[in-house]
């Protein structure tokens, strides 16, 4: 059992492989949050607790003269605002009266077999005898209210998942403010809060802070977890390391506005916090009504930050993605968008796909500009059906050649989204998010269709099943192209607003779930002008996602370093394209462009019809080494060799489990006159194992611990990739 109640101490301890986690009641019922960390033998941990009167520190009535007991500085499970904690809450709630004052107390608390799940939302989800649940229903007390704590303990995985369903058993309705996922509490320590940061075209990069007295906050408030911060947050001791040291991943399994918020107090107590936004969020809950926040998954590592990332990487895979490429490759796709952006016919797509069948590649995907009357950005979106006059054919019969060919067929939607030069829109021009009384902002070109209202995904559902059904499509790329504003529902009354956000985010889900529902096949690729919604809610609807728009491969080494600590290789959309590159004007030789592209989901995005003889023979080896390696590449475990900038070359490695084999990849990024010789160290061998590497023979432990002396680069981005297999 995962889950211990100690009726004696009246402790909740959660066991993961690897870490423990411990709740207790006090005297008070309130729920304190005692332990999170190394995995120990069971403990009541609530001797580390200081009491103390620390002044201007409250005391709740019922510990009458004891002014060393206050919820501001005492651990707990889920903080709530305006009863005396003046840290950061994850809780805050408005009632009819105007009041927002709020103590929660523990009722009682329930252990069951499996994972919960989540109506409408995403979730993590397990085999019954692979995880459990607790559930604690704590009770409010200035209203009739519950609050049900839900953890979903995986220890396989040693993921520890929580969401939060609050209950109005009152009389009146009470506003939501702020109902956040997770909250957690460190007594002592000093952390380091590590976040991905970016913009379009150059996502996740990793920054890395010691926390300050005060509050250092993450999030989106542009209706998409965004380019600019990822839902996704690290608390590390300081000096960890990928290989050493204590590290506690939070991950929000949402696709909307979130918030991440770390605080270090007054007594160098630190509490972090993840859910949803709370600057655009304000849900009313009637009597009877519940609301379910969304999951956050957390991890400890004391390994440092690579085991954290296994962790993420096997949750994702094995408790997250769905459909029939969560266990398998997914096809090696040409994408037409580089290769000729909105300028094609049916006759050039159609030599396009057969070029590239003949290479070997396995998908043909038709990106934008196929529907409506779509030439440009400016207009079209939200007309789902084929441009047959452009196409030269019906999308059936486009479809058939291509699938006639032996491959696979992959369509572009937006379905979100409306052009105002649409159909859709002159027959609903309250489909999408206005403002009474002014005008939207546009985003590039485009508005934002209200995904909260169901006869809105009613008729994009219905248009989108209807090419699906005639092209009998394999695959989806299902893009976001604007950041949301304006957010205001035709159909919620004024005391609703604050819901639009938040239930366009579920209408999203809803969609996703019914469209896999009717095609249990179909392979969704999430997009968000790139990897502008790259999170774990995505993730369990499209178990691959565009990574960036940028396809410079030396730029794509960083984005996908960074994307790496949460998300596994096979969810990072990487393709091969033509140089010079279009977001950089970079020149990259097409071997590095193809292995970097190999640390993803692997394809190419050019007109394969313009390339060279030699070129395409390349791209023919290339397809043939992906398929080749592709076990290692994806059910490897994922080493970080270098950061970076961090030496003269970046590299990675993903190594099988059990050390028997290996795939290592160096770029050169810089040259010098007078090289200086470059040693690389490599992860995951056997020491007692002898090791084949470009056709010498080599010990693991002098693999490990001497590594390799790399090949002197003789032009600019030259790569290697090293196979290294055990043979004794
Ligand atoms: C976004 C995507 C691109 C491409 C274009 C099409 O920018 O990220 O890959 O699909 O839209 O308009």
């Amino acid at each position: 059992m995962a889950i211990i109640w100690n009726q004696n101490d009246r402790t909740l301890t959660l066991q993961t492989d690897g870490s423990t986690y411990q709740m207790k009641i006090d005297n008070h019922n309130v729920l304190l949050h005692t332990y999170y960390g190394k995995r120990t033998e069971l403990f009541d941990y609530s001797y580390l607790i200081d009491h103390r009167d620390r002044g201007f520190a409250g005391n709740p009535y019922d510990a009458e003269r004891d002014k060393t007991y206050t919820l501001d500085t005492l651990p707990q499970e889920y903080p709530c605002f305006g009863s005396g904690d003046f840290r950061n809450s994850a809780l805050k709630l408005r009632y009819g009266s105007g009041a927002s004052a709020l103590e929660l107390r523990y009722l009682k608390h329930e252990i069951l077999p499996g994972k919960y799940r989540i109506p409408g939302l995403p979730s993590m989800f397990a085999d019954e005898d692979e995880a459990n649940t607790l559930i604690v229903t704590m009770k409010g007390d200035a209203a009739e209210l519950l609050v049900h704590l839900y953890y979903g303990v995986i220890p396989g995985a040693d993921i520890i998942t929580r969401a939060v369903v609050l209950e109005n058993c009152s009389s009146e309705a009470i506003y939501l403010e702020k109902a956040m996922s997770v909250s957690l509490d460190f007594q002592y320590g000093s952390y380091d809060l590590v976040t991905f940061y970016g913009r379009h075209c150059m996502e996740r990069n990793v920054c890395r802070e010691k926390l300050r007295h005060g509050i250092q906050s993450v999030g989106s408030t542009r209706g998409a977890s965004s380019h600019q911060q990822n839902p996704f947050v690290i608390l590390a001791e300081p000096g960890t390391s990928e290989e050493r040291g204590g590290c506690y991943g939070l991950s929000f399994l949402y696709s909307g506005d979130f918030k991440s918020e770390a605080e270090w107090d007054q007594i160098n107590q630190t509490r972090i916090v993840m859910g949803i936004h709370p600057a655009n969020f304000r849900w009313k809950l009637e009597p009877g009504e519940q609301f379910h926040t969304p999951e956050a998954a957390l991890s400890y590592s004391g390994e440092g930050f690579r085991k954290l990332s296994w962790n993420y990487h096997d949750a994702i895979r094995n408790h997250l993605c769905r459909g029939p490429y969560r266990d398998k490759r997914a096809p090696i796709l040409i994408n037409n968008w580089e290769g000729t952006y909105f300028d094609f016919t049916g006759e050039k797509l159609f030599e396009m796909a057969k070029e590239a069948a003949e290479l070997g590649i396995e998908m043909f995907v038709l990106d934008d500009g196929w529907f409506g009357v779509r030439n440009s950005e400016t207009g079209g979106l939200g007309d789902w059906y084929a441009n047959e006059k452009k196409l030269g054919c019906t999308i059936g019969e486009l479809a058939a050649r291509i699938h006639g060919l032996g491959m696979k067929f992959g369509l572009w939607f937006e379905p979100e989204c409306v052009s105002e030069d649409s159909d859709l829109y002159r027959a609903h021009p309250d489909w999408a998010f206005t403002v009474p009384g002014r005008k939207p902002m546009r985003g590039r070109y485009q508005l934002v269709l209200d995904f909260g209202r169901d006869e809105v995904r009613e008729h994009i559902f219905r248009q989108m099943c209807a090419v699906l059904d005639q092209s009998k499509a394999d695959y989806i790329k299902w893009d976001f192209n604007r950041s949301v504003s304006d957010v205001y529902s035709a159909s919620l009354t004024a005391d609703r607003q604050g819901e639009a956000t938040h239930r366009y985010v579920l209408g999203l889900y809803d969609l996703l779930e019914r469209l896999l529902a009717r095609y249990p096949d179909l392979l969704i690729e999430g997009c968000c002008g790139g990897g502008g919604r790259f999170d774990a809610g995505m993730l369990h609807y499209a178990p691959q996602i565009w990574c960036s728009d940028n396809t410079d491969a030396i730029n794509r080494m960083s984005i996908q370093y960074g994307t790496s600590f949460c998300y596994p290789v096979s969810t990072m959309g990487a393709h091969v394209s033509a140089c010079p590159n279009h977001q950089t004007g970079r020149v990259v030789p097409f071997a590095t462009r193809g292995a970097v592209a190999m640390a993803g989901t692997f394809g190419y995005e050019l007109d394969i019809t313009k390339m060279t003889a030699e070129e395409k023979e390349e791209v023919r080896e290339q397809v043939a080494r992906f398929k080749k390696y592709c076990d290692v590449i994806r059910n490897g475990r994922y080493y970080r060799l270098t950061a970076p900038g961090e030496k003269s070359f970046h590299a990675w490695e993903m190594a099988k489990a059990d050390g028997s084999e290996a795939l290592v990849t160096v770029v050169s990024t810089m040259l010098e006159g007078n090289p200086l010789g470059c040693y690389l160290k490599l992860c995951g061998l056997i020491p007692e194992k002898i090791y084949e590497v470009a056709g010498r023979r080599y010990p693991g432990a002098a693999l490990m611990n001497c590594g390799v002396i790399l090949p002197t680069a003789q032009y600019e981005y030259q790569s290697w990739q090293f196979h290294i297999q055990a043979v004794d």
